[in-house]
């Protein structure tokens, strides 16, 4: 082995392995990375929830977060260095419309300007994304997606970044993972706002899509392609045999995938969720559809994990919980469970997009990686992305058109409600001193990428 043991852990691909328009990436978010305190941004509904106690791990926000906003230019060499093509990143409404609508920040504009520039000279392709969960408090103040008529100052906001960087992006993505957006924060309560209420969580299902459509058009209307949506899906299977297993499984899929590609691509949503969102879904919602499904040019996939569903017994829409499962976990505590990526992109592929090109647009894994004399061993999630890329190659060998791949993430970064100690990045970050140290996983791919 040699001395820094950095060569211990290989990827079992090579470029080779792929056709040769793939992209390899890795992805970020604006609040989990850039510091929410810099650069005239705006509050955002993540500051606030973040300030009120138990609402995250010690308390902790993006206010600093790994203070990006001034290193950008070193982070975006990390991505060259790996040896990458693209970047995945998001753009902060409150940073370029600190009130969420009306007088822009023209310092939020200059930055996504010069980081798509940065990209550039990089040779790498900006991956946009344009909402990647920090709401504008001020528009909070106004319901969030609660309000029908964030359709519309979603769509402003996309044709004013755009109006800037939309001539130089690869690609576009309007909203990053629906389901959190809407259920996992307004149902479940485990992210900004925190509402546990099913009328919220039923009208946030459906705003997030209407602004979806909206933000699609608009950004159609500056005569920009390569447009898309980013969902993420979990695998659901049933806990046990039983019938009720089997039925509460169904719904949690029907909830967390079927709805948000039911909505874009099939202009419905599924019946059997309908069932119980369909009394606070808001009135006329079905009239919506035509914009809903605006046509888009790619679609998005994150993948983490597999979930198993049990009925809960309350008779309360719905209804169901999670079990533990007996799969090897990561740091999340989520199963590691790689035919799920397999299912899903055959699945979207065979039922909804139908030979549009799908991205991975995440995946990746938590780890407890410590930095020990200067470097920082990650075997685990060097053996979760070989495994996962085998899986995207198997649904490519079976007619899936898959054009890449994209690890989240490229740095340790604010996992949200979990604080900063769920370490997500291929380059380890320490939050006293801001210091990056690329991880082993980041060497294997490096080496992966140039064989
Ligand atoms: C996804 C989010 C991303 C990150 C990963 C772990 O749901 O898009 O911001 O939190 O999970």
């Amino acid at each position: 082995m040699p001395a820094n043991g950095m060569e211990a852990m290989e990827l079992e691909f090579s470029r080779d392995d792929f056709p040769g328009d793939f992209v390899f990436g890795t992805a970020t978010s604006s609040y989990q990375i850039e510091g929410s305190r810099f650069g005239g941004c705006g509050t955002s509904h993540w500051d606030t929830f973040a300030a009120t106690p138990g609402n995250t791990v010690r308390g902790e926000d993006g206010a600093t977060a790994c203070d990006h906003y001034h290193r950008w230019e070193s982070d975006l060499d990390l991505v060259r260095d790996a040896g990458f093509d693209c970047y995945r990143f998001s753009i902060s409404w409150s940073r370029v419309l600190p009130d969420g609508r009306g007088d822009a920040n023209p310092e939020g504009l200059d930055f996504y300007d010069r980081l798509v520039d940065g990209m550039l000279e990089r040779g790498l392709k900006p991956f946009a994304t344009l909402y990647h969960w920090d709401l504008p408090a001020p528009l909070a103040d106004l319901g969030g997606w609660r309000n029908r008529d964030i359709a519309s100052w979603f769509a402003d906001y996309a044709e004013l970044v755009m109006k800037r960087i939309g001539d130089r992006v690869a690609t576009a993505a309007t909203i990053n993972e629906p389901w959190c957006v809407a259920w996992l924060s307004h149902f479940m309560g485990a992210h900004a706002p925190g509402l546990r209420d099913i009328r919220a969580a039923a009208r946030a299902m459906h705003h997030v899509l209407l602004a979806h459509g909206r933000a699609t058009q608009a950004m159609r209307a500056l005569g920009m392609d390569n447009l898309g949506l980013v969902t993420n899906f979990e695998y659901a299977a049933p806990a046990d045999d039983s019938e009720a297993a089997r039925k509460a499984a169904r719904l949690y899929d029907g909830i967390y995938n079927r709805w948000f590609l039911g909505g874009v691509f099939d202009g419905a949503y599924p019946e059997d969720v309908l069932e119980g969102l369909g009394p606070h879904m808001p009135q006329g919602f079905e009239k919506d559809f035509g914009v809903i499904g605006t046509p888009v040019d790619w679609l998005g996939i994150n993948y983490y994990t597999r979930k198993l569903i049990a009925p809960d017994g309350s008779g309360r829409f719905p209804a169901l919980k999670e079990v533990e499962g007996p799969l090897p976990k990561t740091f999340m505590d989520w199963e590691i469970y790689p035919d799920g990526l397999h299912h899903f992109i055959t699945w979207a592929h065979e039922n909804y997009t139908k030979g549009l090109p799908i991205y991975v647009t995440e995946n990746g894994m938590a780890a407890p990686d410590r930095l020990s004399a200067g470097r920082v061993d990650d075997p685990a999630r060097i053996d979760f992305l070989n495994r996962h890329l085998a899986a995207v190659r198997r649904a490519m060998d079976e007619g899936a058109p898959v054009k890449g791949y994209i690890v989240w993430s490229l740095l340790d970064n604010y996992e949200w409600a979990l604080g900063y100690e769920k370490r997500f990045g291929l380059v380890h970050v320490d939050f006293e001193t801001l210091e990056r140290t690329p991880k082993a996983s980041w060497y294997a791919l490096g080496r992966a990428l140039k064989r």
